[in-house]
């Protein structure tokens, strides 16, 4: 194989009450990637668009992926490398992770599957260390493995995939601000007191529970952030609203999609989730706050190999 075309979904972490530990992926939004081998020993990216991102392969995280990839079977390849965003970074939607999940599959592939999955996740938290200074596994595993995903443990990384019910669909409301990862994990305590601890390790197994049973009404009372969500809601205009909104419009939960600024919704149906769409797209567009709504399915698949 010389050359392959991936699609990397974008993906929600924490999934409100799973800070790093949960994750799924989304439909239909995502990065497309092209690689193609050269011959030479080069790695060029030769093209980006929908994001403001540097082309020098040493200050983008595909090389560091990549790089690492490389070196860790001792060989050289050389590579065209052509980026395709589409959302943008500082979303909340695994931007950089989608770059990170896509090239750690795309270069697997391209070098006949040295690697398993579990390998790829963590040579694509090396991509998201560069990029937001912190080794998260979350929004890489969901974009790898699609679905559900729960980290169990980051040493040795261990990731669980979970069942996902057939009629769960997000609504996501991205406000286009920026926030970057690095400054929405610096909001937060490095302490928590106990009952706090106890409210979402709780919630954590409620809605795993829910997602194995098809329960709708346990995952919903699931999704509660109380050590997160505080601190982080600060920095999302009009999050509140947007929340009581997406609840009282029939949505089974809400909040805040990864590091924000995305909200996220959770409802049964998608005309549930469209009914959700209409309610929050009335809130936003009275500020003067740019910003768009998608409904989307859970992307079983992951990232995915496309013509
Ligand atoms: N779990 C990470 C966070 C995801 O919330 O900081 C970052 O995209």
């Amino acid at each position: 194989m010389d050359r392959i075309k991936i699609f990397s979904p974008a993906t929600v972490a924490n999934i409100s009450c799973g800070f790093d530990a949960l994750g799924l992926a989304l439909e239909g939004i995502g990065d497309e990637m092209v690689f193609t081998k050269r011959n030479d020993n080069q790695l060029i990216i030769t093209k980006i668009e929908g994001a403001n991102l540097p082309y020098d392969i040493d200050d983008n995280l595909v090389g560091t992926v990549i790089k690492a990839m490389l070196q860790k079977l001792d060989l050289q390849i050389g590579l065209d490398i052509e980026i395709y965003k589409g959302f943008k970074p500082g979303s909340g939607l695994g931007s950089s992770a989608a770059s990170a999940a896509g090239t750690a599959f795309a270069i697997n592939e391209l070098l006949g599957k040295p690697f398993t999955k579990t390998e790829l996740v963590q040579f694509a938290m090396l991509g998201e260390e560069a990029a937001c200074g912190s080794p998260i596994a979350d929004n890489v595993s969901a974009a790898l493995f699609g679905g559900f995903v729960l980290i169990r443990s980051l040493n040795p990384v261990e990731v669980i995939s979970l069942p996902v019910p057939d009629d769960l669909f997000i609504t996501a409301l991205h406000p286009q601000i920026e926030i970057k990862t690095e400054d929405a994990r610096n909001v937060l305590p490095q302490e928590i007191p106990l009952k706090d601890a106890i409210t979402q390790w709780s919630n954590v197994g409620g809605l795993v529970s829910g997602l194995y049973t098809n329960d709708y009404k346990l995952i919903g009372r699931s999704l509660q952030d109380v050590i997160v969500e505080p601190y982080r809601k600060k920095l999302i205009p009009h999050f509140d609203s947007v929340k009581r909104a997406a609840l009282n419009t029939g949505a089974l939960g809400a909040g805040i999609s990864g590091a924000g600024p995305t909200i996220f919704a959770i409802s049964k149906g998608e005309s549930h989730a469209k009914q959700v769409e209409l309610t929050i797209d009335n809130i936003y567009s009275k500020t003067d706050i740019e910003y768009y709504t998608f409904v989307s399915s859970i992307n079983k698949e992951g990232v995915k190999i496309i013509k």
